[in-house]
Parts: C-alpha cells; sequence; structure tokens
C-alpha cells in the first residue's frame, strides 16, 4: 500500500470526526496543511516537478494495455499532475488507477477539459450566455456542464474566460462576456458558482478562470498579438472579472499567451504575485495556457530552461503542455537556479486543489461510470438550454412587429445554417455529439407542423472563398459544398421566396469563424450569403434574418434593408427549438447586447464606456472634422451595448433619486419607473450607468453599475430601485489607489446605454 493509500484512509475518517466536531474551515485547514506537509516530506523532487505537469495523452488512446506506454509510464514514474481532454470515463478511470496503485506515492490526478458553454448538453457560446443578463441563468448552464462533465471523469473545467475586449475583429470574443468590467463581474461569478458550489459534492468541478490577463487587447485584434497599455486601464477596465473570480473563490487561473509589459503573462511576476496574490488574496493554482512555457522562448525572452526558471519564480505553478517544467526544472534545480521552496510552493497548490476536491479521500469521486445514462443529456438539462437560448437571442430590428410570425401560411427557409446540426453548437463543444443538436430547419418543422407550408433551399454554400471555407470545416463541422452551380442555388431558392409569404433566411458566420485562432478582417456576413441575401431582398418577400455568429458584424445594410433580425449566437443543442419558440412569440427574445455593433469595421475597436476627450464627437452623431470620430462616417455605432428589442414596448418614467447629496460613505437610492405599454407581456433589461462629471484623471463618459431583469404584463408598471453604494463610485487613479472621489454624479437609467435618463447628485468629501 503506498503513502497516500495510507493517509487517505485516516483522511477520510479524521475529515468526518473534524466536519462533524467543527465546522469552522480553518481547522479543516490545519489539516490540509498538515496532510499535504507529510507528503510533502515524503516526495522526491522529481515527483514533485511532476505535479507541475499537465499534460495530454502521448501515443495511443485506447485503453487496455496501450494506455501504459507514453503517457501511462510516466504517471508511474510520478512524472504527470493532471491531464487534459481525456474524452471518456473509462480511460479516466484506468490512468486514475495507475496513478494511485502503480506510481510511488500514489498521488490522484487531475482530470481537465475545456468544458466552456456546456458538455454534452450544449447552450448558447459565452457571449450569448453574457446576452441573457440573467446571473441565475448563467449559474445553471454552468451547474449543468459541472454535472455532465463530472459524471464523465471530469473535475476541473477551463473556464470561465472573462478577456474583456473592444474588437469584434478578434475571433475570441464569442468566449467572453463583452466589453464591460462590471457585466463580465457579474458574469464570472455565475460561472464558478455553477461550477464549483460545493466542491465536497462529486458533480461539481474546479472553475478556471482564464486568460489572465490583456488577452481580450491583442494589436489588430489579432489572436496572441501584443499587447501595450496602461496600468490604470488594466485596473479599471481589464481587471475585474478577473478580481470578481478570485472574490467568488475560483479555485485556478489561467494565464494568457500575450505579453503583459514585455513580459509574458506565464512568466509575469508583478501579475501572478503583486497583483493576484498580494493585492487579491488569490490561494488557487495558476496555470498556463497551452504550451505558453515553451512559446516564451519563441518569445524571444530565454531558451526553455531559462524561460521555466523564470515562470516557476514569477509564480507559474503548472505548465500545461510544454514539458518545459517537466523537461528542466530538475537541472535548474541541481544548477542552483530553482529553489526547493519555489517547487513546494507550487506543488503544494496543486496538491491543495486535490485535496479541496477531494481526490486524496476518494481519487474516484469523480469515476462513478454510472452517472453516465443518469446525469447526462437529460430532459431537464436540455430543457433548460431551450430556455437559455431562447434567452440569449437578440431582437436586433422588427419593423411593423413582423415578429412573432403567426403559425399559418407560408414560410421559406433559406440558407445555408439553417439545415447544418455540428454549426449550431458553437465553437468549443467537444462532448456534444454532432447528430443530436436541433437544427433550425428541425425545430420549425417540429413545431409548426402542417399548419405551416415550410419549404427550405440552401441557396448557397457559405462563402466563395473555398480556402476559407476549409479552413472552417475542421473539428468535424463541415460545410459540405453543394453539387450545383451557385446560380441553380440562388435560382431555386428564389424562386422559392417569391412562392411563400415571408422568408426565414439563416445565415451569418459559421461557428468556426470566431473563436480561437480565428479572427477576421471583415466583420461583415460572408459575401456568398450577402450577395443572396440582397437578392432575396430584391424579391419584396418580407425578410427575417435569422443571424448565427460569434461576435458583433456590421449589419448597416441589413438593417436597412431587411424587415427582422434575430440575433442567435450559436445557440447548442436545443438551438432549433429555441428559435422556434422565438420566432413564433412561444417565448421573448430575451437577449440585450454586451458588446458594441459597429456599423463599420473602420469604427473599431468600439466601446461605450470610452473616456472623455477634449474634442467630444456630437451626440447626435453628425459628422464633423476635429472631433473625436471620422469625416465619412458617424461615430455612433449601429447597435450600442445593451440594445435588443423586446416583442412589446416599454416606457421610462423619470429618474428619481432619494438625496441630492450625499457624504462618503453614504448610500443613495435611484428609483425608476417602467411600464409595458405594448400589448404582450414581456421582459425589459432595466440598466443602470453612472458617470462621474469631474475627477483628478479623466473618467468614462458612462459605465455600467447595476441592472435588473423584470417581467411586465401589459399596462403593468414597476419601480426599479438601485442602491448607489460608495464601491459603485470607486476607481483606480494613476498611482493604481482605489479611490472615491468627491464631486457631480449624473446617474442614467434606461433600456440600453444609449437611451437613458438621468439625474444627478454631489458626492462631498467626508467631515
Ligand atoms: C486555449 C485555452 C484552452 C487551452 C486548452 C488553448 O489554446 O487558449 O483557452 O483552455 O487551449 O485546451
Amino acid at each position: 500500500m503506498n503513502a497516500v493509500k495510507i493517509i487517505g484512509w485516516f483522511l477520510l475518517l479524521g475529515g468526518l470526526v473534524a466536519g462533524c466536531a467543527d465546522k469552522d474551515g480553518s481547522r479543516e485547514d490545519r489539516a490540509m496543511n498538515r496532510y499535504i506537509d507529510r507528503l510533502l516530506g515524503e516526495m522526491t523532487v522529481e515527483e514533485k516537478i511532476g505535479q507541475l505537469n499537465l499534460t495530454s495523452i502521448e501515443g495511443s488512446v485506447r485503453t487496455g494495455p496501450a494506455i501504459r506506454t507514453g503517457t501511462g509510464e510516466k504517471i508511474v514514474r510520478g512524472e504527470v499532475g493532471g491531464l487534459l481532454n481525456v474524452m471518456s470515463s473509462e480511460k479516466i478511470l484506468e490512468l486514475q488507477r495507475i496513478a494511485v496503485n502503480e506510481s510511488r506515492m500514489g498521488i490522484p490526478l487531475l482530470f481537465g477539459m475545456d468544458v466552456i458553454h456546456g458538455y454534452n448538453t450544449v447552450f448558447p457560446i459565452p457571449l450569448g450566455l453574457s446576452a441573457t443578463w440573467n446571473r441565475s441563468s448563467i449559474e445553471t448552464a454552468a451547474r449543468i456542464s459541472a454535472v455532465e462533465a463530472s459524471a464523465q471523469g471530469v473535475c476541473w473545467t477551463y473556464s470561465p474566460m472573462v478577456d474583456i475586449s473592444y474588437d469584434a475583429r478578434w475571433g475570441r470574443v464569442a468566449e467572453g462576456a463583452g466589453e464591460d468590467p462590471y457585466l463580465a463581474s457579474e458574469v464570472a461569478v455565475a460561472y464558478v458558482k455553477g461550477y464549483q458550489g460545493n466542491l465536497t459534492r462529486n458533480d461539481q468541478i474546479l472553475a478556471c478562470v482564464k486568460h489572465f490577463a490583456l488577452y481580450g487587447a491583442p494589436e489588430g485584434g489579432k489572436d496572441y498579438n501584443t499587447v501595450d497599455m496602461s496600468r490604470m486601464r488594466m485596473f479599471n477596465e481589464y481587471f475585474p472579472p478577473f478580481e470578481a473570480a478570485v472574490k467568488a473563490g475560483v479555485g485556478s487561473l489561467m494565464t494568457a499567451f500575450n505579453e503583459v509589459e514585455g513580459v509574458p503573462a506565464g512568466a509575469n511576476d508583478w501579475l501572478m504575485s503583486d497583483v493576484l496574490r498580494q493585492r487579491w488574496g488569490f490561494d488557487g493554482f495558476v496555470v498556463t495556457d497551452w504550451d505558453a512555457v515553451r512559446e516564451m522562448t519563441v518569445h524571444g525572452i530565454g531558451d526553455l530552461q531559462g524561460v521555466s526558471v523564470r515562470a516557476l519564480k514569477a509564480g507559474l505553478d503548472m505548465d500545461m503542455a510544454s514539458q518545459g517544467f517537466a523537461g528542466t526544472l530538475k537541472k535548474s534545480y541541481d544548477e542552483g537556479k530553482v529553489t526547493l521552496q519555489q517547487i513546494d510552493r507550487a506543488c503544494r497548490r496543486i496538491l491543495e486543489a486535490k485535496y479541496k476536491l477531494g481526490l486524496f479521500a476518494d481519487p474516484y469521486k469523480y469515476c462513478d461510470t454510472a452517472r453516465v445514462k443518469t446525469d447526462v443529456f437529460t430532459p431537464a438539462h436540455r430543457a433548460e438550454a431551450r430556455r437559455i437560448a431562447a434567452e440569449s437571442f437578440v431582437l436586433l430590428k422588427n419593423r411593423d412587429n413582423i415578429l412573432p410570425l403567426d403559425k399559418k401560411g407560408s414560410i421559406a427557409v433559406i440558407g445555408p445554417l439553417a439545415d447544418n446540426r455540428s454549426n449550431i453548437v458553437g465553437t468549443w463543444s467537444l462532448g456534444a455529439d454532432y447528430r443530436t443538436p436541433v437544427t433550425i430547419l428541425d425545430g420549425l418543422r417540429r413545431t409548426v407542423g402542417d399548419r405551416v407550408e415550410l419549404r427550405y433551399a440552401k441557396g448557397c454554400n457559405l462563402t466563395y472563398d473555398t480556402a476559407l471555407e476549409r479552413r472552417v470545416s475542421q473539428w468535424g463541422k463541415s460545410f459540405p459544398r453543394d453539387g450545383r452551380s451557385d446560380a441553380a442555388m440562388r435560382e431555386e431558392a428564389l424562386a422559392l421566396a417569391r412562392r411563400s409569404d415571408v422568408v426565414v433566411a439563416v445565415m451569418g458566420e459559421a461557428a468556426e469563424m470566431s473563436g480561437e485562432g480565428a479572427s477576421r478582417t471583415s466583420l461583415d456576413i460572408p459575401d456568398a450569403q450577402k450577395e443572396l441575401l440582397e437578392k432575396l431582398e430584391a424579391t419584396g418577400k418580407p425578410i427575417v434574418l435569422v443571424l448565427c455568429t460569434g461576435r458583433p458584424l456590421t449589419l448597416a445594410w441589413e438593417q436597412e434593408h431587411l424587415d427582422a433580425i434575430l440575433n442567435i449566437w450559436f445557440p447548442g443543442t436545443e438551438a432549433g427549438l429555441a428559435v422556434s419558440d422565438v420566432l413564433f412569440g412561444d417565448a421573448e427574445p430575451g437577449g440585450r447586447l454586451t458588446m458594441t455593433f459597429p456599423r463599420s469595421l473602420g469604427q473599431v475597436p468600439i466601446r461605450y464606456h470610452h473616456r472623455k476627450t477634449g474634442r467630444p464627437p456630437h451626440p447626435d452623431g453628425s459628422i464633423a472634422a476635429y472631433v473625436t470620430g471620422y469625416i465619412d462616417e458617424t461615430h455612433l455605432p449601429l447597435y450600442p451595448f445593451g440594445y435588443g428589442l423586446s416583442y412589446t414596448t416599454f416606457g421610462y418614467g423619470k429618474v428619481l433619486l432619494d438625496k441630492q447629496t450625499i457624504h462618503e460613505g453614504e448610500t443613495l437610492t435611484a428609483r425608476v419607473e417602467v411600464t409595458n405599454t405594448g400589448t404582450r407581456g414581456g421582459n425589459e433589461v432595466v440598466q443602470l450607468y453612472i458617470g462621474d462629471r469631474v475627477g483628478s484623471v479623466t473618467r468614462p463618459v458612462k459605465e455600467l453599475k447595476g441592472f435588473e431583469k423584470i417581467h411586465l404584463e401589459p399596462g403593468e408598471r414597476r419601480t426599479v430601485s438601485f442602491t448607489i453604494t460608495p464601491e459603485l463610485l470607486k476607481f483606480y487613479d494613476n498611482r493604481l489607489e482605489y479611490i472615491l472621489e468627491p464631486g457631480e454624479f449624473e446617474v442614467m437609467i434606461g433600456p440600453d446605454s444609449h437611451r437613458t435618463k438621468s439625474a444627478v447628485f454631489t458626492l462631498t468629501a467626508a467631515d
């Protein structure tokens, strides 16, 4: 029996006794520390370094004897701390058995996976989830993801990604929560709660907030590119969601690929030690992104041994995939370039995570293979995915209330995305079975049966650019080219449109046109589809565009010419049902934008909370020279942050404040009466923005500081109140002090970041 097994039994008993005797965490911490001290005392340096190694399976991935070669042998030698992307519970069970029974120390492995927006049941992509503006829906999606992933042996997810971005060229905006630090912080907390909840259970898993830091601000929107920005900006705009995740107890954090102030994030001492540990008190462990330690050699800051030393000293604990730590740290230790304390520090943090997950007490906690039958892709999970997908859809345009459609007459469903199963699950859907998602066409057919004459034509291929089409057909998400000519496909679609009452055009990006490594220099709907849309519009038939996208697109033509635009992002496995729910009015389009949609590519990067300049643009959007804007385009976006229509309308009363003046330390209440002025019940996201009129440093024109989602029946009115605390008025100045400055503040409340009503109050200094 190996060391871990013996102490494991004591741990189980001790834990039970301690748990009964004392609910106080500190006693458990003491028990954990004693346990890990003992382990560290018995481990060799090589075994400690092994814990810092996160790797994927090399060689055969079959179970059985083959698993014992390559990675299996390394596990036996104690050279592996965790594995990522092992896609089978049987295999995980077997690998865990090897670690526990055949390695000298018997330390269990971590099994990590990119469970990003669902596992077998796939939810909308994260940008879509953020558009729900619903903390509880996001928490539910994360919770279900944890249940399904843990049923298949996964105990650690590389989510949430909360990188702020203002640049829609960058494909990974699909995986974030948009442009706003306040909203992204709320979203981060919801994910962490959903994944981790109570880690004593076997259906909650460790979260990993990523990518720290500034990954969303690459120059030119090119993925992995250089970033350079002031610390004041980092603290005010890019760091808040990470800090929020840390405060919510996130167990791990992933560093970014990019440099921060000239040093790649995974070797950046200031980021990992000063900011993360000292300022925020993070007590989890830090892992790099894929191969990032080795990539530091390509960044040009040293050879593999040198960068590995630098990363460890800076506070990195685990090396994902590069073998930098595994391959060089022992040599560095022998040469006195790193100390045992530095290795122990990193090793301890990883062992702590394993302890907190309960893996020492029961290494097979996540290996209950029976759960695959009961806990995965269940009707209840799918029902939530359907509801949440509808809640993420953003209605961008609805001329003459053409939506919701009646379930009668004839509908032409047109477009290369209408009948594609693998595409609608979006960019990260490792656990999805591509036979199961409900296509848009399927969903509409199932909903209307034979009440509506529903006909389909593909109309065009994804794009005329066959090279691009090939690139986006990776990961099994294929867009088979139609054997017919472009002209023949188009004619079929146009003939169908002419014979139908209304056209539902399902078009936009393919899933793999956004996400990692998918930056674009055009934000238009791909050429072939755009051309078909124009021709469809020329038929004079009403056109409803159901838009698939992983990023803000430039839709000025569509806004001007089409009748309705419903942005569905990539909705997940229940896509078709959620789309038909919304198109026919059985559900509301519940989403509001969390990223500004520009009018044209030249406006990017763009965000609503920009700082004031000495030459502000005209608020009405008119074009002028010598102001902060363009001479050939308004500065205003097409759709602002927070925007989204409903099937009903809402009226906002005046913004009322209970005090005109407050002293430091006091709070005030802002109220607004919201009325459903339409004829249907509906949901509204009431948004609170605050603008600091004068600061010691320039301040944003406004910043989101609260929101509430309400439901009102026709004619119903409700007063929505927000408490404005000093915390909401604070910011980092250019000395990085988090300060509260007396002065005037404007409180703005409305349905989006542009259409607000306001009132002003004064904050005075304490006597
Ligand atoms: C991505 C990460 C991901 C990792 C592991 C990287 O390429 O940037 O977000 O977690 O791969 O799959």
